[in-house]
């Protein structure tokens, strides 16, 4: 299964056009908009609730069925535009919701994270007003999800300056596609 982040928010998204040409081929993706979704940063009563679930190793608990559904995808894509330098902050709070102890993520008697999810690919699809910078958006969403939750390899689809005056963003969006079909 692949499992679709669509971070995307504004109708007519740039970001979401691209994310559904890199789909469009696959088989079986289960999309999940996460402005839809109503999740929520994690509270302390959310906290409490969790680290209870963990001590008492109830890992199927239902507050736990989305980090399931994460461990057990084949692939993972992430549309998310750039915004403010990073990505919509429902990306964090998703992760902030899926990133569970004994499910997606471990420690090592030597306190090193290792991961535990079944996907070897993440393919991370944004587009950016200016230049896109990757520091605080795909760099660190690789870094997390290859070291924390083990994923092996991650690839960076991006359609840039497309505010620009002067720039042709329906040739920049058309370019990024046949880039990204080879
Ligand atoms: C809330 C918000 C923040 C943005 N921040 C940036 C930014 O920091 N740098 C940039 O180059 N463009 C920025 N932009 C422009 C978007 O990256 C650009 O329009 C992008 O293509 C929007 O993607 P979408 O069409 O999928 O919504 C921002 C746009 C919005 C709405």
């Amino acid at each position: 299964m692949v499992l679709h982040l669509d971070c995307t928010v504004r109708e007519g998204s740039r970001t979401r056009q691209l994310a559904q040409a890199y789909l469009k081929d696959k088989q079986q993706v289960t999309h999940l908009d996460l402005i839809d979704l109503d999740i929520k940063p994690l509270t302390r009563e959310m906290l409490d609730k969790r680290t209870y679930l963990l001590e008492h190793g109830m890992l199927q608990d239902p507050m736990f069925d989305m980090a399931r559904q994460f461990a057990s995808a084949d692939e993972i894509v992430i549309s998310a535009p750039f915004w403010d330098g990073s990505f919509p902050s429902v990306l964090k709070v998703y992760i902030e919701n899926i990133y569970v102890i004994g499910i997606v993520s471990d420690y090592t008697p030597e306190g090193a994270p290792y991961g535990l999810c079944k996907a070897d690919k993440l393919t991370y699809i944004t587009t950016a007003g200016g230049k896109y910078i990757p520091d605080f958006s795909y760099d660190y969403i690789r870094t997390v999800f290859e070291n924390n939750f083990g994923i092996k390899e991650s690839r960076l689809i991006k359609a840039e300056m497309l505010d620009i005056e002067g720039f042709d963003c329906e040739a920049i969006l058309s370019e990024t596609i046949s880039r990204m079909q080879n």
